[in-house]
């Protein structure tokens, strides 16, 4: 397994729901040329498979909560042993727990471990007016917003024709539960990656081209 996986370049996106993971993350493969990995739209797509394994996963996505590490783990270990990874990776919304970021240092002799962790951050009403302004084409996934990426002809994807949808979970009780489960299991890792000086901490409540600027500078300064 360990051969497969990228030598050097690893970065995560780490943030609440709605702080624009996925969005920094499409404008940072292009920028780096890197590809990314995001666990929701990995656990969305494996959701209405037909094997045991993406039957579990669809258990605990129906019902927001996080799948579980037992779960979680092999699935992107083995997602990660696909050749396009070979040099490097941007992961968004992995690791979300302790037991994940402690897993990815030592899941396998000589693994590469997280380069560099970038926290995204905004004030909690940015987040849930991003969310409940969020739409996304059910066909090709891409991601609109009402407000801040409308698409071009209402309600339809500029990018595949297909219809535009609001996700289950961007429901106001729903994005409650998303950022309690947030504070609660994953901001601990925070803590676990500043400790290790691999933590770049950018304020997300600006448009997508000023994060992404920060972002690159903050990361050239890493040496990234
Ligand atoms: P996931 O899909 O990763 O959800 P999330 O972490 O809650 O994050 P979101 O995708 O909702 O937000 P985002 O930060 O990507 O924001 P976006 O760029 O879309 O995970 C879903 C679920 O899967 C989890 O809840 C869990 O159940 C499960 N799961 C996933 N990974 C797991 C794991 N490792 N372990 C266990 N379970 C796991 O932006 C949001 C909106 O704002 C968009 O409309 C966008 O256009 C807009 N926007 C973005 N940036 C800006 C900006 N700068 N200015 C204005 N608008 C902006
Ligand atoms: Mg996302």
């Amino acid at each position: 397994m360990a051969e497969h996986l990228p030598k050097h370049r690893i970065l995560t996106l780490i943030g609440p729901p709605g702080v624009g993971k996925g969005t920094i993350a499409e404008l940072l493969v292009k920028k780096l040329g890197i590809p990314h990995i995001s666990t929701g739209d990995l656990f969305r797509n494996a959701m209405n498979g037909r094997h045991v394994l993406d039957k579990k996963i669809g258990t605990y996505m129906r019902k927001n909560k996080f799948v579980p590490d037992s779960i979680t783990l092999p699935f992107i270990f083995h997602e990660l042993t696909k050749r396009k990874y070979k040099n490097g990776v941007i992961l968004d919304g992995f690791p979300r727990t302790l037991v994940q970021a402690k897993a990815l240092e030592t899941h396998a002799k000589n693994t590469p471990h997280v380069d560099l962790a970038i926290l995204l951050n905004a004030p909690t009403r940015i987040l849930q007016k991003r969310l409940s302004s969020r739409m996304i084409c059910a066909t090709c996934r891409t991601v609109f917003n009402i407000h801040s990426r409308p698409p071009k002809l209402r309600g339809i994807c500029d990018v595949c024709g297909g219809a535009l949808v609001w996700r289950d979970d961007d429901k106001p009780t729903v994005v409650l539960q998303r950022l309690r489960d947030y504070k609660q299991l994953t901001a601990p890792i925070v803590r676990f990656y500043c400790t290790s000086n691999r933590l770049i901490q950018i304020d997300a409540d600006a448009t997508p081209k000023v994060i992404l600027h920060c972002l690159i500078e903050a990361i050239a300064q890493k040496g990234f």
